[in-house]
């Protein structure tokens, strides 16, 4: 019988169970780079299997948000010493989520005013908050061929930086509207060449970077999350059942640690269809309507699906129980209360909502 509370073997590194603690930006870094109280606020949520990160920025032009870490310099892979020491001393694992966020950014945000980049020249809808308050975005540039061979290099050259910070590994951020999903988007790829049209283009880029990832620190340290079905940032997919499974068995061959569906409403039976075409490690966020997901989705690990022959998942995120409870994984195992959460400090600053939410004991 499969426990949630028992070790798993993720492509080789031991997680001392099956819950994660998904990927949430909280927006505390100093600057681009990670801090003191980044560390403390990830070693106190060592008890999960695994940890992933917030996004972080692969690139100077790709982060999206003040206040939001990177890891494309020495300065920020010596802040992420701290936080995966941190982790590490407490028996957790941690891997870093690589966030290139293409048109969902800013110019004020970059060195010198660089402009965003996308798949194609189209603004999402909307607004993102910049130092000076809420700003529509602005109209991409175009990735030529040679943009995006720097955009998937950038990838690898953050992945290698993660390892030499301390990383378990890495997930590539696929999902929400940033820009992998662009790629994978009839609303925000228009292109005519060989990286769109097709589900083949569409999907080519997402590809390309998982490849150069696992290139440069070994496949069995990469993930890569997909949101099938998120409108998030404009995104628009046509033919999506197709577009995810030509995805997920072009991705099969790399032998990847695992792909993490953060998944759309009514899309378990697409998820399902994931979980029977991919060999490797699936990890869910499962879609719950009205409520963050908690210990009730905990059955999704043990329950075999009729049809599949074994549960949906290998591994459960959870995400903003987490930050609300820093011991979770006991507290489900123990069956206890979860803490009330404060979602106006989700994003800010200071320790307020961040270090100072209480363990049960
Ligand atoms: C404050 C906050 C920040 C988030 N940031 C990210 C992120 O950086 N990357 C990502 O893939 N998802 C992000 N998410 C989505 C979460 O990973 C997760 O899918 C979502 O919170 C739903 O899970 P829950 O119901 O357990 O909270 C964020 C969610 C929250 C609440």
């Amino acid at each position: 019988m499969i426990s949630a509370f028992e070790p798993y073997d993720l492509g080789g590194t031991t997680l001392q169970n099956r819950i994660a603690m998904a990927p949430m930006t909280r927006t505390r870094a100093t600057g681009s780079v990670p801090n003191e109280m980044m560390a403390e606020y990830y070693g106190q949520r060592a008890g999960a299997g695994l940890i992933i990160t917030e996004g972080i920025a692969p690139s100077d032009v790709g982060r999206g948000y003040p206040d939001t870490p990177g890891l494309w310099n020495d300065e920020q892979v010596a802040g992420w010493r701290l936080v995966t020491d941190a982790v590490h001393a407490r028996g957790g694992r941690i891997f870093a989520q690589l966030m290139h966020v293409g048109r969902i950014g800013d110019p004020t945000l970059h060195e010198g005013e660089a402009n965003v980049v996308a798949p194609s020249p189209v603004a999402a809808e909307g607004a993102i908050y910049t130092h000076s308050g809420p700003t529509p975005y602005v109209v991409p540039d175009e990735l030529d061929e040679a943009g995006i061979a720097k955009a998937i290099g950038e990838y690898a050259h953050a992945a290698r930086n993660a390892i030499a910070a301390g990383f378990d590994g890495v997930e590539l951020h696929g999902a929400n509207g940033y820009l992998i999903h662009q790629f994978l988007s009839a609303s925000a790829n228009h292109r005519t060449d060989g990286w769109g049209v097709t589900v083949a283009g569409k999907i080519r880029f997402a590809v390309a970077a998982v490849k150069a990832t696992a290139e440069a620190i070994g496949a069995n340290r990469v993930g890569i999350r997909l949101s099938p079905g998120n409108p998030l940032h404009s995104i628009q997919e046509v033919e999506r059942e197709e577009l995810y499974l030509a995805l997920v068995e072009a991705l099969a061959p790399l032998g990847i640690a695992y792909v993490h569906v953060n998944e759309g409403p009514e899309l378990r039976p697409l998820t399902e269809a994931i979980r029977a075409a991919w060999p490797q490690t699936l990890l869910l966020k499962p879609w719950t309507a009205t409520r963050r997901t908690d210990a009730s989705d905990l059955h999704l690990l043990t329950e075999e699906v009729p049809a599949l022959g074994r549960p949906v998942a290998d591994v459960l995120a959870f995400g903003a129980n987490f930050i609300g409870n820093p011991d979770l994984v006991e507290r489900m195992r123990l069956g206890l209360e979860l803490n009330e959460l404060r979602p106006q400090l989700f994003y800010g600053i200071g320790a307020e909502g961040y270090v100072d939410y209480p363990t049960a004991s």
